[in-house]
């Protein structure tokens, strides 16, 4: 009789040091098909994953794998078998090209047996090429995008031909345009008989995507469903374990004085002639494709790259900004796209890396205010529902959306009058996005001003007062709150050209 699961994991058990990170949890997946494992920020999803592909050794259970029970000690015993991983932390090698970082650790040889990085290129070309994706080979991997690092990763993830790819979270860096392109690669790899387990936190997603769902909540099995038979709701609920009733509606909050204002700022060709204005109480969405420039003009205003030219104008007067030094003088905050390159500090605890940019505020007169210290580390870990056994673990041990959290606090404690998120709920789930959504309608009511880049169109939409929208370095209109619908929003991120029409 033939198996109809390519894999079976049973009484998975996975326990870290105060954490029962998987409670003797079961998958089945089966062949040709996309399972999508779901669950909260810290249910156990890449825990289980990386015992999968043998990166953590299990405390207890058993894996059979195409028919035959499997010890996976190591990530080339996982590969060997045909299970590969696209993770949620990118981890490239900056330094190489896209071609090397794919083909790392079995390059393709040439007659003596030496690297050929002709063939190494020609073979990535090919692999681009069946995938529709417009990345050159030769790039370094340390000039791509975010969005761009993520396609590379997710063909490097493909080239290995696997029976099973798992893919954690490979749309949390990519625009609409790139997650529907992702998608078209999973259906044409199922049809031919590939297996997908994928996470995500987008709810969307999953339903068009998924044959079968499991849930999964603090480290158990919930469930396990065919998502013919579940829809949203039933959905976050069992993910929650009670009824999330509406995501957060944004607050109403007072429009006031100009804060901010840019003028003609230049910087490359990524930030070409950008001018707006960002008011006291506004959130300030910025909407674009992949490489529109929005990221780009978070750095610029926050000094991590220096302008070419223009004017930054804070509370009437101008201001220089040359280092991120500057920026947080002028009670600036930017919470970056990238957490691992320039967010966390992964061998602090959270405590360390939640007050790292607030210090000066802890320490008026020399001495570290530890009782303070504590007491507001504790309420941002109550408000956020941060998933850690206490403030003292290292940061690099917490789930990918928990460090995610500990990064927003980290700017919400410096009680900044310019607050700019980049993708801020990017990874989050879907009760702890709803609170940061809070948060940050709280902020702008109590005057703060807030600039918002985010790739999710439900989340522009809803949060934003206005909406920039870029496209290719530019500025392509600026749209009202009122005005703001996600065709008007998609005409102005394709290009002025088609709006025209
Ligand atoms: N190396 C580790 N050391 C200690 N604890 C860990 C380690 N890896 C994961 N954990 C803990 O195990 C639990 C499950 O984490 P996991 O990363 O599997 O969650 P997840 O479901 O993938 O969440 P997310 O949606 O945020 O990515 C969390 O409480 C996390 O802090
Ligand atoms: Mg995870």
């Amino acid at each position: 009789m033939t198996d109809e699961y390519l894999l079976r994991m049973q009484g998975i058990d996975k326990i870290f040091p105060g954490v029962h990170a998987l409670d003797h949890v079961d998958l089945n997946v089966r062949a040709g098909t996309v399972h999508s494992l779901m669950g909260e920020n810290g249910a156990g999803k890449s825990t289980l994953m990386k015992v999968l592909i043998g990166m953590y050794t299990p405390d207890d259970g058993t894996i059979v794998f195409d028919g035959r029970e499997v010890q996976i000690n190591d990530t080339a015993t996982g590969l060997g078998l045909g299970i590969s991983m696209i993770h949620q932390e990118l981890s490239p090698v900056p330094e190489m090209t896209v071609a090397e970082n794919i083909w790392l650790g079995r390059e393709p040889k040439g007659a003596l047996g030496l690297i050929s990085r002709r063939a190494m290129n020609t073979a990535t070309q090919e692999l681009f090429d069946k995938w529709e994706i417009r990345i050159s080979p030769t790039k370094l991997m340390k000039d791509l995008s975010i969005a761009q690092t993520q396609m590379v990763e997710i063909a490097k993830a493909i080239s290995f031909d696997s029976k099973l790819i798992i893919m954690d979270e490979p749309t949390s860096a990519i625009t609409e345009t790139e997650v529907a392109h992702l998608h078209r690669m999973i259906d044409q790899l199922r049809s031919t008989g590939t297996a997908i387990i994928y996470i995500t936190h987008k709810m969307d997603e999953v339903f068009k995507i998924s044959d079968d769902i499991t849930v999964f909540r603090d480290g158990k099995h919930v469930a396990t469903l065919p998502a013919s038979e579940l829809d949203r709701d039933k959905l976050i609920t069992l993910m929650v374990g009670r009824e999330l009733t509406q995501m957060f509606p944004k607050l109403e909050a007072e429009i006031g004085e100009v804060i901010l204002s840019v003028e003609h700022l230049n910087r490359g060709h990524l930030v070409r002639d950008v001018s707006f204005a960002l008011r006291r109480g506004e959130i300030l969405g910025f909407a674009g494709l992949m490489g529109a420039g929005r990221t780009e003009v978070l750095e610029t205003l926050f000094g991590v790259h220096k302008a070419d030219s223009g004017t930054i104008t804070i509370n009437g007067a101008p201001v220089t900004i040359s280092q991120p030094k500057d920026a947080i003088a002028a009670n600036m905050a930017l919470l970056t796209e990238d957490r691992k390159l320039t967010g966390i500090m992964g061998v602090l605890s959270v405590r360390d890396n939640m007050i790292m940019a607030a210090l000066p505020k802890y320490s008026p007169n020399g001495f570290l205010n530890r009782r303070r210290i504590e007491a507001d580390c504790q309420a941002q870990r109550e408000a956020l529902a941060l998933k850690t056994p206490s403030l003292n673990q290292l940061i690099q041990n917490l789930s990918g959306g928990n460090q995610q959290k500990v990064l927003i606090s980290r700017w919400l404690l410096t009680l900044p009058d310019i607050l700019m998120i980049d993708e801020p709920t990017r990874g989050i789930d879907v009760g702890a996005k709803s609170e940061i959504h809070r948060l940050m309608s709280m902020l702008a009511q109590q005057g703060k001003a807030i600039i918002m880049v985010s790739s999710e169109m439900p989340e522009v939409l809803g949060m934003s007062d206005r909406v920039v929208v870029m496209h290719e370095g530019t500025v392509s209109g600026i749209v009202e709150r009122a005005d703001a619908t996600q065709e008007r929003i998609m005409q102005l991120a394709t290009g002025p050209d088609a709006t025209a029409a």
